[in-house]
């Protein structure tokens, strides 16, 4: 992707950018605290389904030393229906590292991210990206089909992923990686969908090969069974 393309993903994202509760208004930093929750949440489950979630935990635990604090029990009760139940235990064991290690901070490099519990590559890139500004390449199934698109990345995966890391990183801009990041994820989730992708509206189509070679539901290529 050129500069140019770049440039017509982020206008787009500027003007039909979902608006999240977790995200911050234009030239706002967002709350680390929030991006993290949104984050662990959003794992394995749709922006539908956390966004009453992500409303009650906030209000009852508006920031990481009221969650901290909390009773383990409680937090599972308003869990309850989001499934995968360890990330829950993950967030409370999180949260008192956060509180008790850090000052009630969260750190604000990927590195540092990834020693926490229930934070993996993707987490702690995304937090690193969105609620700091740093520069890390974010990578979740919606960008893997994104840029497996553009490239038309013939490799099927799991294989693919390392050319699909490679091509994010050249991708990934210095300053704004978080809006970026977010970007790709926005597309992926409602324009380069899995089927039936909205090709005729994408700002990414003039320079998606796999949109000019005419069938884009075939990338990701999917492992031989
Ligand atoms: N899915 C997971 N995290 C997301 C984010 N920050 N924006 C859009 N979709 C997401």
């Amino acid at each position: 992707m050129s500069v140019d393309a770049r440039q017509s993903l982020l206008c787009w994202y500027a003007v039909d950018k979902r608006r999240l509760p977790w995200r911050a208004e234009a030239g706002e930093r967002a709350d680390p605290y929030r991006v993290w929750l949104s984050e662990i949440m959003l794992q394995q489950t749709t922006v539908a389904a956390v966004k009453p979630y992500f409303e009650r935990f906030t209000t009852k635990w508006p920031d990481v030393g009221a969650l901290a604090a909390a009773d383990e029990a409680d937090v599972m009760r308003e869990w309850a229906g989001l499934g995968y139940y360890a990330r829950a235990r993950n967030l409370v064991a999180c949260a008192r590292v956060v509180a008790g290690d850090h000052g009630g901070r969260f750190p604000d490099s990927e590195a540092a991210l990834l020693k926490l519990p229930g934070i993996g590559r993707y987490t702690a890139a995304a937090i690193a990206a969105i609620a700091f500004g740093r520069r890390a390449v974010v990578i979740d199934g919606n960008v893997e089909r994104v840029v497996s698109r553009l490239y038309a990345i013939a490799t099927p995966l799991p294989a693919a992923r390392a050319e699909i890391r490679a091509r994010t990183d050249a991708l990934t801009p210095d300053e704004g990686a978080g809006d970026f990041a977010q970007a790709m994820m926005d597309l992926g989730a409602t324009i380069c969908t899995p089927r039936r992708p909205a090709c005729a509206i994408c700002p990414l189509r003039p320079h998606c090969a796999a949109f000019h070679e005419g069938d884009p539901e075939r990338y990701p290529v999917k492992p031989p069974k």
